[in-house]
Order: C-alpha cells, then structure tokens, then sequence
C-alpha cells in the first residue's frame, strides 16, 4: 500500500492550486510550504457536475514528486467511484466526494479508508447537514462548501458559519474525531470567523495565489489561524 501523508494536527490552511499559475506549478507549491500550508487542495472537476473542467490523476501523480503536503483531492465530479482508485494510484492522501454526487457513499468512502487514504464527504451550501447522519462515522472529515462549486473566486456564503457551529456540535456531541474542513471565499477578511466556527482546515485559492504577494497572503492566513 502506498505511504499516504497524514495532516499534523491543529487548524491548517490548504491552499488551492485552482487559482496558482498551472506553467509553474512547484514554485506556487513551494511558496505555500514556505509560508506554513498544511494541506495541498487539488479540485478536480468533470464539466458535468460543475461546470468547468480542472485537473485529473496524471497531474495528482506529478504532484506527489514535488511536495510531502497532503494531497487533499476534493472530488467534483459524477460518479466518483469510477475515478477513486485512479486517483489512490496517483498519490492522493486526502480524497473527498460530494454527497450530491456518490451514489453509494458508505462503498466509496470504505474504498478511500482501505487504500489508507482519508474519506471526506462534501457539502454543496444548500445541502442540510442532516444528510450527513447515517454517515459520519464513515467520514475522517467533512468539507462544507461555502460557495456553489466550480470556479475559484467566489464569494462566502455568510449562512456557512451557523452550518459550521451545528456540525461542531453534532461532532462533539457524537465524539467522533471527525475534522472540518471549509471551501470558498475563505480569506483574510473572515477566516477568523470561519476558525472561531468550528474549522480546522480552511481552503485558499485566490486568497493566496490571486494576490500580488502570495507568500505574504498565505503567512498572513497562518497567523490568522495561529499556526
Ligand atoms: C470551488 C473550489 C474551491 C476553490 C476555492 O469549486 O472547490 O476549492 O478553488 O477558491 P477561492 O478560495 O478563491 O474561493
Ligand atoms: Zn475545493
């Protein structure tokens, strides 16, 4: 089995090569290991679950020789179960799949745990938090999204932060050691708030690499973190 890469414990910032520049891939990587990244956010879309075609597996594999950042894959796509060996194969140690898209959700997060790799469910905004019931225990995290996916540069979805508190509190309330993560219009501006919610990993795109001085933008969201 391949060697997976666990997160380090505490709040981590992950920022999304979404926004970096695609022709110089390690740079924009290495600047955000410089800054204090604790996860490397890799989207991955189908152009029929959202609108816009990213990234695939080959890329994922180029990845994993340039960085020992976890390769957090967030999966919008249809039909995930058809893509997620591929993407085990390629090196992902983070893999996660929309609720709105797996269709046997229990079968594919089972399918991420035993290649050793951690299971993510995702949460379209206006996807209630009770669909996550019958399911959280499968999950190592969830990942609510906090814009419509599909485009990197969106703004925050203010209502996020009460779905954020209510799953902090379901999660204490079950004791399980389920993370948050939170996707979308994460900046500078509101990742305090978002941190004092309950996450504790907070998806940058262009928060970070649509700005002037992007190792200065992602140090900035590490101290906003306290990391
Ligand atoms: C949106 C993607 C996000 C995106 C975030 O569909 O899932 O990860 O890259 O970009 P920002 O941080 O710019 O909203
Ligand atoms: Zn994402």
């Amino acid at each position: 089995m391949t060697n997976r890469i666990r997160p380090r414990p505490g709040a981590l910032i992950a920022p999304s090569i979404l926004s970096a520049d695609f022709a110089r891939l390690e740079r924009e990587i290495r600047l955000v290991e410089e800054a204090g990244a604790g996860l490397l956010h890799v989207d991955v879309m189908d152009g029929h679950f959202v609108p816009n075609i990213t990234i695939g597996p080959p890329v994922v594999a180029s990845l994993r020789k340039v960085t020992r950042l976890p390769l957090d894959c967030h999966l919008m796509i249809e039909d995930p179960d058809r893509y997620v060996d591929e993407f085990l194969a390629a090196g992902a140690d983070m893999i996660s799949v929309h609720q709105e898209a797996a269709v046997h959700l229990h079968r594919t997060l089972a399918r991420i745990r035993s290649a050793g790799a951690l299971a993510g469910v995702v949460l379209n905004p206006a996807t209630a938090l009770g669909s996550l019931d019958a399911i959280l225990e499968e999950a190592d995290y969830v990942l609510l999204m906090s814009v419509n996916p599909g485009f990197g540069g969106q703004s925050f979805i203010p209502a996020v932060l009460g779905k954020i508190a209510a799953l902090k509190r379901t999660i204490s309330e079950r004791a399980l050691p389920v993370r948050i993560e939170v996707d979308g219009g994460v900046g500078s501006g509101n990742i305090v708030s978002v941190f004092e919610a309950g996450a504790d990993w907070f998806v940058a795109g262009s928060a970070i690499y649509g700005k002037a001085d992007a190792a200065g933008a992602a140090k900035e969201l590490v101290r906003l973190i306290g990391r």
